[in-house]
């Protein structure tokens, strides 16, 4: 089968990004299409070179993937920080602050990346942008019960908003029970920071997608199999 540009540039990232885990470490692992081949690489190191880990998942979509290759996993009971932590993201900007949750796992995407010592994101290179929200919408994890409330607030920031939805029928369920609004804003972020504090005032918000200041090194795949790093 051939494989389309995109996913070999996921792949090359992807997979690089597993080499930068040491024998031992607590792992984060992210959530998406490219952290799926870091999985797969995680899982090829374990059975080649007997590399040792505890892998700390982001989703349950995780969770499931890294049970079937045999990665050994643990929860945040038993962890207090995290070696390194390897995620994706929708769009990377300049500073290295993010617009995350695409794949609907923000909030404990969030939780794992603010206990991880590195957090190191993959992505290809069509999610290297100059300015966040211009292309992707940034997703907001709602409590069902406040969705009304929370988008007249998001409504009066200046944004136009959609409900996630599963199959069209029925707003869509995070891994915690919450729904996502997907919220547009006209010619992007202007100051990220600044919003991801506004968001995080409304009662009602669990988490916005918005990951400030989080990610310290960018591997970028492109669709020649090349990976670039990036160390903030
Ligand atoms: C999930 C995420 C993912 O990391 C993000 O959506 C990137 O996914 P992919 O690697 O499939 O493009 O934030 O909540």
């Amino acid at each position: 089968m051939k494989i389309p540009p995109v996913s070999r540039a996921k792949e090359a990232a992807g997979r690089a990004a597993a080499e930068l885990v040491r024998d031992g470490m607590t792992v984060g692992l992210g959530t998406g299409s490219t952290v799926h081949f870091t999985l797969e690489r995680l899982a090829e190191r374990m059975r080649t070179e007997k590399l040792a880990l505890r892998g700390v998942p982001t989703s349950l979509d995780t969770e499931r993937k890294a049970r079937a290759l045999g990665i050994p996993l643990v929860g945040l009971e038993l962890v207090e920080s995290i070696d390194l932590t390897l995620d994706g993201a929708d769009e990377i900007d300049a500073n290295f602050d993010m617009i995350k949750g695409g794949g609907g796992a923000l909030l404990r995407e969030k939780v794992v990346a603010s206990l991880s010592r590195r957090e190191v994101i993959v992505v290809d290179s069509s999610k290297v942008v100059e300015r966040l929200g211009v292309r992707f919408a940034l997703p907001v994890e709602v409590v069902p019960f406040a969705r009304a409330a929370v988008s007249r607030r998001i409504a009066a920031l200046g944004a136009t908003w959609t409900v996630r939805m599963r199959d069209g029928r029925e707003p869509a369920l995070t891994d915690n029970g919450n729904e996502i609004l997907d919220c547009r804003f006209a010619g992007g972020i202007a100051c990220a920071a600044a919003l991801e504090r506004e968001l995080d005032q409304i009662p009602g918000v669990v988490e916005s997608g918005l990951f400030i200041g989080l990610a310290h090194v960018l591997l970028v795949g492109s669709d020649d199999g090349r990976v670039q790093t990036r160390e903030r």
